[in-house]
């Protein structure tokens, strides 16, 4: 069979109520440019779920260039309004992105096959809310949705909180569970994708790339400039390009080339 070329691009944390119109303009354009082949969006799409805020993450996902998988994070829940995050923590979500937040959605095209999950809760028995977490019941569907693909198809997870820290973010923990999700989607996926710490970087974790990127055009830096992930693949070969923004364009920051034995994956 040959090798498919695919191009994820992969962005973050966009925050509307705290987004900056000109980098998101400029994304925008980039993205056009590039052309990818699917837009993975791993949440905080808002700042405090707000509607003016879900209206414009709305507008901003009709511009996307290609087809979109996006997934909530802990800000698209309401926040310290505390009767609605219990009573009916997504309704804005449903309202204005026509999807269950909890349901694990698919998407397929030539050589790809991607699963997107909700890892925000609307609490937890961490004192930390904003921390995330897998379930038993998500990993199965994600595994259900791996084992149907074609054998050689790309694997890819897309969710908002982190599978991989690096030594700057580990106060900010992994997504709950992680070590099981780890075990389990070892050699049946390729690739996590997530968001959440509103850093960039890549890496291997149990055999799988895990790639995060920063906030892609919101003013909530934490330490480093806004950033998106463009992702290309083909055959056993992966590259994950890391771009940052310079204050005029994005550029690329950091370049990993990886590549697989089966689902097994390591840094070239
Ligand atoms: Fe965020
Ligand atoms: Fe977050």
């Amino acid at each position: 069979m040959k090798p498919v070329n695919l191009r994820i691009a992969q962005i973050a944390d966009l925050h509307f109520g705290r987004d900056i119109p000109a980098v998101a303009q400029a994304l925008l354009a980039e993205l056009h440019e590039a052309a990818p082949t699917l837009v993975a969006v791993c949440g905080d799409l808002t700042q405090t779920a707000r509607e003016a805020e879900f209206r414009a993450a709305r507008a901003f996902l009709a511009e996307l260039p290609a087809p979109a998988l996006v997934v909530p994070g802990n800000h698209d829940l309401p926040g310290w309004r505390v009767w609605a995050r219990f009573t009916r923590p997504w309704r804005p979500w449903r309202q204005h992105l026509d999807s269950d937040p909890y349901g694990a959605v698919a998407h397929k095209a030539d050589g790809l096959v991607a699963v997107g999950v909700n890892t925000a809760r609307q609490w937890g028995w961490h004192p930390d809310w904003s921390r995330g977490r897998i379930d038993a019941r998500q990993l199965t569907s994600i595994g259900a949705a791996f084992d149907e693909a074609p054998g050689d198809d790309l694997r890819v997870v897309i969710a908002h909180h982190p599978f991989l820290l690096t030594p700057a973010g580990q106060h900010r923990g992994l997504v709950g569970r992680s070590k099981a999700a780890l075990r389990r989607l070892r050699r049946r996926a390729d690739l996590l994708l997530g968001g959440h710490i509103h850093l960039a970087y890549s890496g291997v974790a149990d055999g799988l790339v895990v790639a995060q990127c920063g906030t892609a055009f919101s003013d909530r830096l934490k330490g480093e400039p806004n950033s998106y992930n463009l992702i290309e693949a083909e055959g056993d070969r992966m590259t994950v390009s890391t771009r940052h923004w310079d204050g005029d364009r994005f550029g690329t920051h950091q370049r990993t080339d990886y590549a697989r034995d089966g689902h097994e994956w390591t840094t070239v």
